[in-house]
């Protein structure tokens, strides 16, 4: 047992669709977000500052004492996943291999679409982890540079931003993909308007609701399940506008939003009390 909360990031609101389906399957659980909405986008970033925002963000989360770390970004998870298990003590999960588990496990025909921002696509993060699960699959990965930057502006229906998923996903379409990857967490929310333009033939899949059940499975096995039976809270903060993130974070995650705090990174050297060299 162990009743401490759970720690989970995103570059801004995408995340919340995580934190959505962790509610649901984990409705005892206390959580800690936090939204980088100050820094967003992630997309276009490189690796190595990226993966200076993830250890700044987890230094943050254990300075509120969580127990377990969900990266609910996939730009971020590609860039730093591995750098940060291997850095820290706290266990640590990101959203791309629950989300290449459940789309192998749904391609009938093995061919499989990957949309992601352009950190996640170069970095080869998906196409790694699903030839891992099953190296026969054919995978058509496209780096959709902007499309997160419409569901952060609220903008999810209406032909501008149709004609933009279209123009993406148009060589996915002729390549005949059954299953699709939405490799970004803000995505989920352009379902409707993805479906309307690959048909409902092909089977979307967002790995929030696989990291949901990963960790969930997770903390079971680790014996660190909340057990209190006191309702649980749920912590907002963000790096940028505090009324924004409480507006538009609903759409995101299914309901209302109460208070965010805002929180001004820089912050390493006050979490660990070290100077950056
Ligand atoms: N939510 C981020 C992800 O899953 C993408 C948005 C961004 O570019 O920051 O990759």
């Amino acid at each position: 047992m162990d009743n401490r909360p759970v720690g989970i990031f995103d570059s801004g609101l995408g995340g919340l669709t995580v934190v959505r389906e962790v509610i649901k399957y984990l409705p005892n659980e206390q959580i800690i977000y936090f939204g980088d909405t100050a820094r967003f986008p992630y997309g276009p970033r490189s690796i190595t500052e990226l993966r200076g925002f993830v250890f700044e963000i987890i230094d943050f989360l254990l300075s509120k004492d969580v127990k377990f770390v969900v990266i609910a970004c996939n730009s971020a998870s590609a860039a730093a996943l591995e750098a940060a298990q291997q850095y820290y003590d706290v266990p640590i999960i990101g959203v791309i291999e629950p989300g290449a588990r459940a789309a192998v496990q749904a391609t009938r025909c093995r061919r499989i679409g990957v949309i992601g921002t352009q950190a996640t696509i170069s970095s080869g993060s998906y196409i790694n982890a699903i030839k891992t699960i099953d190296a026969g699959v054919q995978i058509h990965p496209v780096a959709c540079s902007d499309l997160a930057d419409f569901v952060e502006r609220d903008e999810t229906t209406g032909p501008k931003v149709e004609g933009v998923v279209k123009w993406y996903l148009d060589s996915l379409v002729r390549a005949g993909i059954d299953s699709l990857i939405l490799g970004c967490t803000h995505y989920p929310l352009l379902s409707e308007t993805i479906s309307r333009v690959v048909g409902d033939g092909v089977k979307l899949i967002s790995s929030a609701e696989e990291t949901a059940r990963e960790l969930k499975e997770t903390l079971a096995r680790k014996d660190k399940l909340r057990e209190e039976k006191t309702p649980p809270t749920l912590e907002f903060i963000s790096s940028g506008d505090k009324d924004v993130f409480r507006k538009l974070g609903a759409r995101f995650l299914g309901k209302e939003i109460g208070k965010v705090e805002r929180v001004v990174f820089p912050l390493r050297e006050k979490v660990v009390g070290v100077e950056e060299g």
